[in-house]
C-alpha cells in the first residue's frame, strides 16, 4: 500500500469521491433547473408514493449501501424527474423560493462543515454572519442595529430560525413575557387575549394553542371586502375586549396576508395600537423582503411602530428553505421571551461572540444567516430588490391580461407577487381547474377562499414566468372550460 492509499483510507472524507461526487450532482442539477427553465419538462409529475419508494429503491438502498458505489446519477435523476419544478415558468403555485446559486452553495458548506450558528464556539463565522444579517434587516426596518457588545442601551435584535411559524411563536412569546412577565414559571394568566384578522396565517392560531392560552384566545378584527383589517374596527374591538376584562397580548397585522398578497394598513394600524398601548406584531413573512425597494417599501410604512416582525428570506430572496427572523424593537423583550437553564451549554463565562441560542425554540439550527448572507453579497441587494420588482410588476400585468378575459374576474389589483381570480361562478369549477391542470403537469396553481368564495390563485416566484406564460394559462383554461 502506498502512503497516499493508507492516508484516504485513514480519512472519514475521500476528497477525490467529494469532488466527484459533487460535479456529478452539479451536472444533474444544471441539467434539472436548465430543463425547468426552459419549459422543457413537465411543471409536476406527481404519482402515489409507493410508486416514488419503488422508484427510487429506497428500501433496497438503505440495505445494500449501493449508491456510494455507482448509483448516485440514476437516483439523482428518478429523484428530480418526480421534485416539484420552482424553476419553471408555469410554476406558480405556493410562497417558496426559486432558489439562486449561492443559496445551493451554502447549503453545500453547512452539509459539509455542519457549524451550527445557535452557539458562538460551535459556529463562529455563522453566528457572524447571522449578526450582520439580522442588523441589516433591522436597518432596514429604521430599528437600531444590535452592537457587537452585550449592552443594555436601546437598540433591536433578532435571531434566525426555521420558518415563519416559528419566528411567529417567538414573537408572540416575547409579547407574552411583556405583558405577563410571570407566565413562563406560572402559566397563562386567564385574561390575554390576541386581536387579529380571520385571514391570518394558521401559524398565530397554532403559536397561541402551543403557548396554552387556547386558541380561542384569538379574537376577529372586523375585514374589509379585501380580508384587510379596519382600523377603527380594530380600536373598537380593543376597547370592547378590555371593557369584557380582557387584557390585549398583542395585536397581529399582515404584510401581506397569505392568501391575497394584500397588506394591512399598518400606519393606521400601528396608530391604534400607540394609543393603547398594545403590543404590534407584523406578520411579514412574504411582504418583508418589499423593504429593498424603494418602489414597494411603503407597503410596510408603518411597520416601523411594531414592536415585532418577522421576515422570511426563503419566500422572495431566492434563499432556499428554509431562513426566517424575528427582530424586536426592543432587544429586552427578546431577551425575556425563553428562560432556561442547560449547564453544559451556559457557564456564564464571556463568549467572544454571540450565542444566538437563547432566542429560538431551536438548540442547534443550520447556518442560515450564511444562506442569506451569499445570497446578498452575491450580487448585492440591488439585485434581489430588483428581483422582486420585477416579480410584483410581472404579478401586475397578470392581473391586465386575467382581468381583460371574459369570465374571468380579478377581485383587486395585486400589491404582491400574489393574484387571486376566478373563472366563471363556480367555486367547485376553480378546484376543478387547478386540480386537472396539476395532474395533468402543464401548470402548478393553488387555490384559496377570499370574503367566502373560492378563487384560483397564482404566486409569481419565477423569474422566467412571462406575460405569454400567462396568456397561455388563460387561453388553456377557456379551451378546457
Ligand atoms: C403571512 C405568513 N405568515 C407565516 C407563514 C409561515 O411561514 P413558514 O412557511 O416559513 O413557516 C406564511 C407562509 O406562507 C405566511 O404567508
Amino acid at each position: 500500500m502506498t502512503d497516499e492509499k493508507i492516508n484516504r483510507e485513514q480519512l472519514d472524507w475521500d476528497s477525490e469521491d467529494f469532488i466527484q461526487l459533487v460535479n456529478k450532482t452539479a451536472i444533474c442539477l444544471t441539467d434539472y433547473v436548465t430543463k425547468a427553465n426552459k419549459g422543457q419538462v413537465s411543471v409536476a409529475d406527481l404519482r402515489p408514493m409507493q410508486e416514488n419508494q419503488l422508484d427510487l429503491k429506497a428500501d433496497e438502498l438503505i440495505t445494500t449501501g449501493a449508491l456510494a458505489d455507482s448509483g448516485l446519477g440514476s437516483f439523482l435523476n428518478t429523484y428530480l424527474a418526480h421534485s416539484t419544478q420552482l424553476h419553471h415558468p408555469n410554476y406558480m403555485a405556493h410562497q417558496t423560493a426559486s432558489p439562486a446559486i449561492p443559496s445551493s452553495l451554502a447549503e453545500l458548506i453547512h452539509g459539509s462543515i455542519n457549524n451550527p450558528g445557535a452557539i458562538y464556539e460551535m459556529g463562529s463565522t455563522a453566528a457572524s454572519l447571522e449578526h450582520v444579517v439580522l442588523n441589516w434587516m433591522l436597518k432596514k426596518l429604521a430599528w437600531k442595529p444590535e452592537p457587537l457588545k452585550q449592552s443594555d442601551g436601546d437598540h433591536g435584535a433578532g435571531a434566525l430560525m426555521n420558518g415563519g411559524s416559528l419566528a411567529n411563536l417567538v414573537a408572540l412569546l416575547a409579547a407574552r413575557s411583556h405583558i405577563a412577565p410571570d407566565a413562563w414559571e406560572q402559566g397563562n394568566p386567564n385574561d390575554l387575549k390576541l386581536l387579529a384578522p380571520a385571514n391570518t396565517h394558521y401559524s398565530i392560531e397554532r403559536s397561541l394553542s402551543i403557548m396554552g392560552l387556547g386558541s380561542l384566545a384569538l379574537v376577529p378584527v372586523e375585514v374589509d371586502e379585501h380580508e384587510r383589517m379596519i382600523p377603527s374596527a380594530l380600536n373598537e374591538t380593543i376597547e370592547k375586549t378590555q371593557a369584557s376584562g380582557f387584557r390585549v397580548m398583542a395585536v397581529v397585522a399582515n404584510a401581506c396576508a397569505t392568501g391575497s398578497g394584500l397588506f394591512d394598513p399598518l400606519d393606521e394600524i400601528a396608530h391604534v395600537c400607540e394609543q393603547h398601548q398594545v403590543w404590534l406584531h407584523v406578520d411579514a413573512c412574504h411582504g418583508s423582503s418589499f423593504l429593498l425597494s424603494n418602489k414597494l417599501k411603503h407597503l410596510l410604512k408603518g411597520a416601523e411602530r411594531a414592536d415585532s416582525f418577522v421576515w422570511d428570506a426563503h419566500k422572495m430572496m431566492r434563499v432556499s428553505g428554509l431562513c426566517s427572523a424575528v427582530l424586536v424593537k426592543d432587544a429586552a423583550h427578546l431577551q425575556n421571551a425563553f428562560k432556561q437553564q442547560a449547564s453544559y451549554l451556559f457557564y456564564g463565562s464571556p463568549s467572544m461572540g454571540k450565542d444566538y441560542l437563547h432566542r429560538t425554540v431551536e438548540c442547534t439550527k443550520t447556518a442560515l444567516g450564511t444562506k442569506l448572507f451569499l445570497t446578498l453579497a452575491w450580487k448585492g441587494e440591488k439585485a434581489i430588490a430588483e428581483y422582486i420588482e420585477n416579480r410584483v410588476l410581472m404579478t401586475r400585468k397578470a392581473y391586465s391580461i386575467i382581468s381583460s378575459r371574459d369570465h374571468f374576474y380579478c377581485p383587486y389589483v395585486p400589491e404582491s407577487n400574489i393574484l387571486c381570480f376566478r373563472y366563471k361562478d363556480d367555486d367547485e369549477l376553480q378546484v376543478e381547474i387547478r386540480e386537472t391542470l396539476l395532474k395533468a403537469g402543464t401548470y402548478h396553481l393553488t387555490s384559496t377562499a377570499l370574503n367566502g368564495k373560492r378563487y384560483l390563485r397564482i404566486t409569481v416566484m419565477t423569474s422566467v414566468t412571462t406575460e405569454e406564460t400567462i396568456e397561455k394559462l388563460v387561453t388553456e383554461i377557456e379551451r378546457q372550460w
